[in-house]
């Protein structure tokens, strides 16, 4: 099987509120996209195709090792995947779509995600437990429901897909109104079902403050 990773470093990551787009901000001295390029490398990806804010793109390749592939990518992360999925190449049979904002996804990970498309999944994200009670509130924040935990995932990065799937299922979605927050969702709207694999917490995403200073911490515990 040959598998080309998609690393979604497009946004421009507002809630972490630094001044430079997230997947350049530093953690241990290093950017998070280049974290999260070597981390599908390590997990079994060889090829890397990366989509970037098109005003820091010189900044991305900077940074990123040479046989990297940058694109521009859009205003969406959806429309970040689609760019980058029309730049990589037919031969791949399978695609991995990462976050750069999950720096420290262990290979283990990876190497589940692709495990479970060698043994014929179209679909697989890497899944956690919801650990929190979970409710649901009205418009004056007054609970008005408990939602039963036991059958609810928090889904990760990365996603894998039997490529010529992802692309179907992306041409598909292109022009509908939905609005979709993973690669998955757009899978599972063109009626494919999704399996999951075990997840890990150290594939976090570093959406706040408070996430960059835990992976941090993660890291320098690594080094000791
Ligand atoms: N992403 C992207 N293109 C966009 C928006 C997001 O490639 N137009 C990427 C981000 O770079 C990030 C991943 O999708 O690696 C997950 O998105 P998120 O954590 O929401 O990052 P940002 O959109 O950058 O952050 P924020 O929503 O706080 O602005
Ligand atoms: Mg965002």
């Amino acid at each position: 099987m040959h598998a080309v990773g998609i690393v979604a470093a497009a946004g421009s990551g507002l809630r972490l509120g630094a001044e430079i787009p997230k997947a350049l901000v530093p953690l241990d001295g290093r950017p998070l996209v280049v974290w999260a390029v070597e981390s599908l490398r390590a997990g079994g990806v060889a090829e890397v195709v990366v989509a970037v804010p098109a005003p820091q793109r010189a900044a991305f390749v900077a940074v990123l090792p040479a046989d990297v592939h940058v694109v521009v990518g859009g205003d969406t992360r959806t429309a970040s995947v689609r760019a980058a999925l029309a730049a990589a190449r037919e031969h791949a049979d399978a695609v991995l779509v990462h976050d750069a904002a999950r720096p420290l996804t262990p290979p283990a990970v990876v190497a589940r995600v692709l495990a479970a498309l060698a043994a014929g999944a179209r679909a697989v994200v890497p899944v956690l437990p919801v650990v929190d009670t979970t409710v649901v509130v009205d418009a004056d924040g007054v609970v008005t429901a408990d939602v039963p935990r036991s059958p609810l995932r928090r889904v990760q990065t990365p996603q894998g897909f039997d490529r010529a799937t992802l692309v179907e299922a992306y041409g598909r979605a292109h022009g509908t109104a939905a609005e979709f927050t993973d690669d998955a969702s757009v899978v599972r709207a063109a009626g494919i079902p999704v399996h999951t694999v075990a997840g890990d917490e150290r594939a976090a995403k570093i959406t706040v403050a408070h996430d960059l200073a835990l992976a941090e911490l993660q890291v320098a515990r690594a080094q000791a």
